[in-house]
């Protein structure tokens, strides 16, 4: 079949902004987008940058954006990615370009680095090998799956306003050990995880959980590394009074109470922060958007209390 790749250009030593350059070519039926590529380089334009290795899902390294998802080529088929007949690749996104569809995977890589990926041992030698319960691995099988492709790092939306933000690939990596029942170190762990840049920046977005081709499911590792700090007695922070708040404001009245979700996250007593949050609430005024300060009671709150309070006792059972 004929179909067209729009590829997403840039020579830094040419061109001052991308470009998208089309090719046409003749694909097999079950040709993966990478196997176009592929063919694209080597019989129309030897000087087209892209990463690849295994073709099969292993390796992680072509991961690319095909018509606006964040995807790994040579585990999507052209068939299913482009039914139209037109493959938009071009590369992913949050990470600087070298060429082309070539990123720099420097600031990935620094922040698997930080999370410490590796296991702690215990300080005195132990006596014999340690046997590790099948139960506590299947919870870190899951994780060991990841190829560190980036896919999930491409259209995380925390990432792209902070790119401080250690982010899904390198936050899974940190659960990895964290859930590790070999490891020794789980609370210095999990006190540099609660810090900025951490676990509580994420908004629950979904996308790394919709872009990983391995199913590690970062997302719902974060939210793991959550309730294991706070277990750990790290809750002196802004996060944790923000889902405690909204939690007990949808208990309370069955909806969302956002003026007292801003206050309480911040804390009563802390008067800068309180005072710091007076032009947010301004902007919010000018723009109708303010909350109003009576918040009532919506029809079946009690039927949404009575699930808050059967979930908190099944909890304590657990
Ligand atoms: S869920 Fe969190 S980590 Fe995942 S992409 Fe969204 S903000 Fe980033
Ligand atoms: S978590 Fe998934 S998307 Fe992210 S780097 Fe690992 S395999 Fe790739
Ligand atoms: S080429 Fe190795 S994962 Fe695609």
């Amino acid at each position: 079949m004929q179909v067209t790749y729009r590829i997403k250009r840039f020579d830094p030593e040419v061109d001052k902004t991308p470009r998208f350059q089309d090719f046409t070519l003749q694909v097999g039926e079950n040709d993966s987008v990478l196997d176009g590529m592929i063919k694209i380089r080597e019989e129309q334009d030897g000087s087209l940058a892209l990463r690849c290795s295994c073709r099969a899902a292993i390796c992680g390294s072509c991961a690319m954006r095909v018509n606006g998802e964040p995807r790994l080529m040579c585990k999507t088929r052209i068939r299913d990615a482009a039914p139209e007949g037109l493959v938009k690749v071009e590369p992913m996104g949050n990470l600087p370009v070298v060429k082309d569809l070539v990123v720099d995977m420097g600031p990935f890589w620094q922040k698997v680095r930080a999370v410490k990926p590796w296991l702690e041992p215990p300080a005195a030698k132990p006596e014999r090998e340690y046997l590790a319960p099948n139960e506590a691995m299947r919870e870190v099988v899951g994780v060991v799956a990841c190829i560190m492709c980036g896919a999930c790092v491409s259209d995380c939306t925390v990432w792209e306003v902070d790119p401080n933000f250690l982010g899904p690939a390198a936050l899974a990596k940190a659960y990895r050990f964290v859930a590790d029942p070999r490891n020794t170190d789980n609370d210095e762990r999990l006190k540099s995880l609660t810090e900025y840049t951490g676990i509580w920046d994420c908004t629950h977005c979904f996308y790394c959980v919709q872009a990983c081709p391995k199913d590690v499911a970062p997302m719902e590792r974060i939210l793991a590394l959550r309730r294991e700090a706070i277990k750990h007695g790290y809750t002196d922070h802004n996060g944790v009074r923000h889902s405690d708040s909204f939690a007990q404001s949808v208990k309370d009245s069955g909806s969302l109470n956002e003026g007292r979700l801003a206050v309480e996250t911040q804390g009563y007593l802390n008067l800068p922060a309180l005072i710091g949050l007076a032009p947010v609430g301004l902007r919010a005024l000018k723009a109708g958007k303010m909350p109003s300060p009576l918040h009532h009671k919506r029809p079946g709150a009690s039927q949404v209390k009575r699930i808050f309070n059967e979930l908190e006792k099944e909890e304590k059972t657990t």
